[in-house]
């Protein structure tokens, strides 16, 4: 057992809970903290951070929204240098690939000279089921403005893996995982592969940018996320990201999980279940 907390900024996000479970089944004390936690932590409130930080010794760092917004760079470097006042020797950063705000926010950690980690990943497999995708899965369409574009996806819990490998070993420290899935592929590809477990049709339509954006729009979305899903699907979605990579298996010795293997997972969860629906024959 170590004597102090890790800290976990995310306690719902994707990857935070599931951080935070395995560091727990391995026997480390943990803080896991978002908005709705006792002590709270918000990244738009920096009177929450001092005390959901006092008395740990590292963090895995989660930013709300995307480290791709404009403001990230100083919101970060103001949780570095409290992060390094308060005696933190170690922060591992979650990134974006190809993200050039992201990359602006890993520098301050770099430059930080406290030990760091950044796991830089691709888009999540989870996006299909735990996020805004799942509506369109669950409706059999999703219309994004995705195009062609092959990206591979990254299953969450091996990031998760990655990054308690960074914070339980010592001789990972200090070094970027780019962790992604072992094969690139379009929305397209993966609406089917989800459509031929589930048994009920789902399609992937092609929506122009700005029909999407004005979409969320009318759905009420804040200006933040606008621009970030602008950003995300005319600069980051331009194909700089479709080169699987070998971060996960840097860092755990084993290949990255397969697509085919998180849809067996969710398949398993029933996260996909919908009632009422016809099955294919
Ligand atoms: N999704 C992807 O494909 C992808 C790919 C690469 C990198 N990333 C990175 O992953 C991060 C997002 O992770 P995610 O998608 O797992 O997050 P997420 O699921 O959207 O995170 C939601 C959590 O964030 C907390 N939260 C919301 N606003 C907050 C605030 N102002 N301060 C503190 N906590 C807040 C919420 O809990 P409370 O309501 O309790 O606060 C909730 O638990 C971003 O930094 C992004 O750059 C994502």
């Amino acid at each position: 057992m170590q004597d102090s907390s890790i800290l976990i900024i995310g306690k719902n996000a994707k990857t935070g809970w599931r951080v935070d479970r395995r560091l727990r089944e391995l026997g480390y004390p943990t803080r896991a903290v978002s908005r709705s936690t006792s002590p709270a932590f918000d990244w738009e409130d920096q009177g929450t951070w001092g005390a959901a930080m006092a008395g740990t010794r590292a963090a895995y760092v989660t930013f709300h929204p995307d480290l791709a917004i404009p403001s990230a760079e100083q919101t970060v470097r103001n949780f570095v240098a409290l992060a390094a006042e308060l005696g933190l020797e170690h922060l591992v950063l979650l990134s974006g690939r190809g993200e050039a705000g992201a990359r602006r926010a890993e520098l301050v950690l770099e430059d930080s000279g406290l030990d760091w980690n950044v796991v830089r990943a691709s888009w999540f497999m989870q996006n299909f089921s735990e996020n805004f995708m799942i509506e369109g899965i669950l409706n059999g369409e999703l219309m994004l403005p995705a195009g062609d574009t092959v990206e591979p996806f990254v299953d969450v819990d091996d990031i998760a893996e990655v990054a308690v490998a960074t914070l339980t070993r010592p001789e990972l420290r200090n070094r970027v995982f780019e962790v992604t899935g072992p094969r690139a592929m379009t929305f397209a590809e993966c609406v089917a592969a989800i459509s031929h477990a589930t048994g009920y049709p789902v399609k992937y339509t092609q929506i122009p940018l700005e029909a999407f954006i004005d979409g969320l729009r009318g759905e009420g979305a804040p200006e933040q996320l606008l621009w970030l899903m602008r950003e995300l699907f005319s600069v980051v979605f331009d194909g700089r990201n479709s080169r699987p990579t070998a971060g996960v298996e840097e860092a755990l010795g084993r290949p990255a999980t397969d697509f085919s293997e998180y849809v067996r997972k969710v398949m398993a969860t029933g996260a996909w279940n919908r009632s009422g629906i016809q099955r294919q024959a």
